[in-house]
């Protein structure tokens, strides 16, 4: 931002130029001090028939300096202005003031050529800056709302869950320097979309911010990890012993990716050493390995997102909710998870560690019917076939076949393979079968959409 600050009339009229009818952004902008994040995206925006401007920043970000126009703008994302003239004498003016620019040197025509004899280098140690401004993950910016329904697409009738993830996710995202990673603590009955949120999320991430860098994906079993040993599989096993060189998966993938996402399935599976060690983790924001990585024997993990989910039963903690209507209301919820939870034996450090708790429900019919639709599709496309429509009885032939909602979405979906596969195979076969109508049932068919 500081160009702007200090920029000659001559760059303020050529940047008006390019701004009129266009949005012209920079991007990683230092914001003014008391901004959280302190860097963002800045736009200009010229309205050719009126001439106004707009001056764009990112959305989201806190502000907490002195003055209140500064925070209007950085509140709001935008500030408009009747003219560009106006625009620079408020950068100039206010803005500047903010960073103890001295209004004696906005406008560069005083500043004589001569002045700038010295070079930066020798008043500074550049590279030392370079590196360390190449080690902060630049934040990402996102609208919560845009994610939460993005999530919504992929994981159905779960909305309260998905609130909190979204809001949580853009909370840590937009973070220049967090402190730890978020960790996020999912529970509900058996296949109603815990897992499946968090394998959609990296993606859905990549399309809201394509020119970020994308989060990675890792899922841990961890009860593959009930014995000690094993945390040499996930943290490197030290020189000299079994295992040494073999890789870890959870350092590897932290090293290789700061920001992934990672799933530690069934947490109170975990051995007490790989508790321990994940405790750390989320205190101290990162993870000692007895392997040497790129990152040398510590690993950065402030940038990861930590999803935890348990198969501790969860009917206590949905009845409690229920009864108090209350899936809403986040500090009920924490409350009532610790609270159960604790009950179940899960450890109170971990507990307390938690930033927040994902409740998912069992599934209603509507959303098991719109999983269906969705499996059709998906089982179709495994078969080269394009569905383009789905007889509202096929729907209902899988839900009656499957009965029963207390597995979760995982019955149904079996049941389309099993019931509509045969007619997949037979329209692969057909010439025309790129786009096919599924019918039925039973017996079920696939037609070829005309
Ligand atoms: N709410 C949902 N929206 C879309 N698909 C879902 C939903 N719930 C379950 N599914 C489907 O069912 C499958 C199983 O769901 P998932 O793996 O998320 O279960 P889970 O909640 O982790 O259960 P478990 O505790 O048994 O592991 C997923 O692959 C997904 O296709
Ligand atoms: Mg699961």
């Amino acid at each position: 931002m500081r160009q702007f600050l200090t920029g000659n009339d001559q760059d303020f009229a050529g940047l008006e130029q390019r701004a009129t009818g266009a949005c012209v952004a920079y991007r990683d902008q230092e914001l003014p001090p008391g901004s959280s994040p302190s860097r963002a995206r800045v736009g200009f925006e010229v309205n050719p028939s009126d001439e106004s401007v707009l001056l764009l920043v990112d959305r989201g970000i806190r502000y907490t300096g002195s003055s209140p126009q500064v925070g209007d703008w950085l509140g709001r994302g935008e500030r408009r202005f009747r003219s560009f003239s106006d625009l620079k004498i408020w950068l100039r003016g206010e803005l500047a003031a903010c960073y103890g620019v001295m209004a004696a040197s906005h406008s560069s025509q005083e500043l004589h050529p001569s002045q700038l004899d010295v070079s930066p280098a020798d008043l500074t140690d550049l590279d030392s800056i370079r590196d360390d401004l190449a080690a902060i993950n630049r934040p990402v910016v996102m609208d919560e709302g845009e994610l939460f329904r993005e999530l919504q697409t992929h994981v159905r009738g779960q909305d309260a869950a998905l609130q909190t993830l979204a809001r949580r996710v853009c909370r840590h995202a937009a973070r220049v320097r967090p402190a730890r990673p978020a960790s996020l603590f999912a529970l509900g009955p058996t296949g109603c979309g815990k897992a499946k949120t968090a394998e959609v999320l990296p993606a859905v991430l990549r399309r809201l911010c394509p020119n970020e860098a994308s989060y990675g994906y890792l899922r841990l079993d961890m009860s593959e990890y009930q014995e000690r040993h094993r945390i040499s599989q996930l943290l490197g096993a030290p020189q000299g012993y079994v295992g040494y060189g073999d890789g870890a998966q959870l350092i590897d993938t932290l090293a290789a990716n700061p920001k992934t996402i990672v799933l530690f399935d069934e947490i109170e599976k975990a051995h007490s050493a790989v508790f321990q060690t994940l405790l750390n983790a989320m205190d101290a924001g990162r993870l000692s390995t007895p392997t040497r990585t790129v990152q040398g024997r510590t690993v950065d993990c402030r940038h990861a997102i930590f999803m935890f989910t348990s198969n501790l039963d969860s009917a206590e903690i949905l009845c409690d909710l229920e009864q108090r209507n209350a899936f809403k209301q986040p500090t009920v919820v924490d409350e009532v998870c610790r609270r159960q939870l604790r009950m179940t034996g899960l450890s109170p450090e971990l507990l307390g560690r938690i930033n927040a708790f994902l409740i998912y429900r069992a599934l209603s019919t509507d959303s098991r019917a719109e999983i269906v639709t969705q499996a059709i599709a998906r089982g179709a496309s495994e078969y080269g076939l394009n569905v383009a429509q789905i007889e509202p009885q096929v729907v209902l032939a899988i839900l009656e076949q499957a009965k029963s909602n207390a597995y979760g979405a995982r019955p149904d979906e079996y049941l389309v393979d099993d019931l509509l596969g045969s007619a997949f195979a037979q329209a692969v076969s057909s010439d025309d079968s790129f786009a096919v109508r599924v019918t039925g049932g039973p017996p079920f068919g696939c037609e070829a959409m005309q």
